[in-house]
């Protein structure tokens, strides 16, 4: 088992379409006619094998189907995805199965379908719970089809989740706080809430640029909303476990875990990423961005990756601190090596005497003060 790293073993699959493109998102996601979705399920089943020919003696404990909009694929292409992906790799006991869900009334009624095909988790793009923010976000789908689709993924699925984007135009920290309750009161295990970025590239920014673009919250609002967002949440019993993602206490995404944790996982997909651990070194892969040029690839060439690369110790050293001190865990700092060899503890010393990062045993993490700052932490403990 060339002495892969201990947090598990995933595999990310991406499907690169949606309906309509939402105006702040800069994930590799396209709107297209005419899918050949049976042409899809072979280059994916061609993937899954060339990548379990690598990595098949691995046990396999996460798959996560993400994009894009995976509620669009037809249910007996995520059947023949997992087909493939249980011939290809022995599983765990219990392993996770997620596949990412908008909630339109469409899709949301082939739940079962996806249910019966092996998914066992879903995490449901709701992004808000009031029409006219959903109209602003560029959305699909109204509040009462989100409510509705969470509802129902929640009786069909043992696990649900969903998402919310806050610090949005003309959203007050009253209202985020009686959305938030409301979001709340529907009694997710796990719940995914982003500030609103706005993404260069994509039409936000460019609204963003030439001042059309009123109402965002200043830093001061935007802060006062994520007090409320870790106020509300902890009540509720669903503190945060990383920054953006909040569970119950045994309910984290197990899959993105690995990613948080560095462990290793295989992706497959347009612009999908992936981290595995083969002859004792950390490679990075990633695959062709545009679907197309993937898709063609995969056929023509059997590989749809346009990059293959070992990590540099010093790289992958600092990987872990980057992806783990999002966790509230943060991260165990062995003497010497691993993430150890990345930091620098002159650095540490004076962020712990600021109160933003402490040390418990040997973890490192940063405290819920310097949470908000995670980014300049991180420049300041990397920096030479
Ligand atoms: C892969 S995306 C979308 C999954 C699904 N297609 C959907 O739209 O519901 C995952 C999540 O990232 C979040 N997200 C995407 N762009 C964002 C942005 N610019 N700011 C904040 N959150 C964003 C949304 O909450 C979204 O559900
Ligand atoms: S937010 Fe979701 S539905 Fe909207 S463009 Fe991005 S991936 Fe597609």
């Amino acid at each position: 088992m060339d002495g892969e790293p201990a947090a598990g073993f995933g595999l990310y699959l991406h499907w690169p379409y949606c309906r309509a493109k939402c105006p702040y998102c800069d994930f590799n996601s396209h709107v297209a006619a005419g899918i050949d979705q049976h042409r899809w399920l072979a280059a994916y089943r061609s993937e899954i094998a060339r990548l379990a020919a690598e990595t098949g003696s691995r046990t396999l404990s996460t798959v996560f189907i993400g994009g894009g909009t995976p509620s669009l694929m037809a249910p007996e292409l995520v059947a023949g995805l997992l087909e493939a992906v249980r011939a290809a790799w022995p599983m765990s006991n219990d392993p996770e199965i997620t596949l990412e869900a908008n909630p339109t009334s469409v899709e949301s009624s082939r739940f079962r379908a996806y249910r019966d095909a092996g998914v066992n988790r879903v995490s449901v793009g709701l992004q808000a719970l009031d029409d006219d923010a959903l109209r602003l976000l560029g959305r699909q789908h109204c509040a009462s089809e989100g409510r509705a689709a969470f509802a129902l993924a929640r009786q069909v699925f043992p696990r649900a989740s969903f998402d919310l984007i806050y610090a949005r135009q003309h959203q007050t920290a009253a209202a985020w706080r009686a959305e938030l309750a409301a979001a709340l009161a529907l009694e997710p295990d796990h719940l995914s809430l982003y500030q609103l970025t706005i993404e260069d590239g994509t039409p936000f920014a460019a609204r963003v640029a030439a001042g059309r673009m009123s109402g965002l919250p200043d830093d001061d609002r935007a802060a006062e909303m994520w007090d409320i967002t870790q106020e509300l949440c902890g009540a509720a019993g669903l503190p945060a476990y990383e920054i953006s993602n909040h569970a119950r206490p045994g309910h984290a995404c197990r899959h993105n875990l690995i990613y948080w944790e560095c462990g290793d996982f295989a992706g497959i997909g347009p612009g999908a990423h992936g981290r595995l651990t083969l002859n004792g070194s950390r490679l990075a892969t990633e695959g062709h961005r545009d679907p197309a040029k993937w898709l063609q690839e995969v056929e023509a060439r059997g590989n749809g990756e346009s990059r293959r690369a070992a990590l540099a110790p010093t790289e992958a050293a600092e990987e872990r601190v980057l992806m783990g001190l999002r966790l509230a865990d943060g991260i165990a700092i062995g003497r010497g090596s691993g993430p150890a060899g990345a930091i620098n503890f002159g650095r540490a010393d004076a962020l712990e005497a600021l109160g933003l990062l402490e040390r418990a045993g040997d973890r490192l993490r940063v405290t819920p003060q310097g949470r908000l700052l995670l980014d300049r932490i991180i420049i300041e403990l990397l920096a030479a």
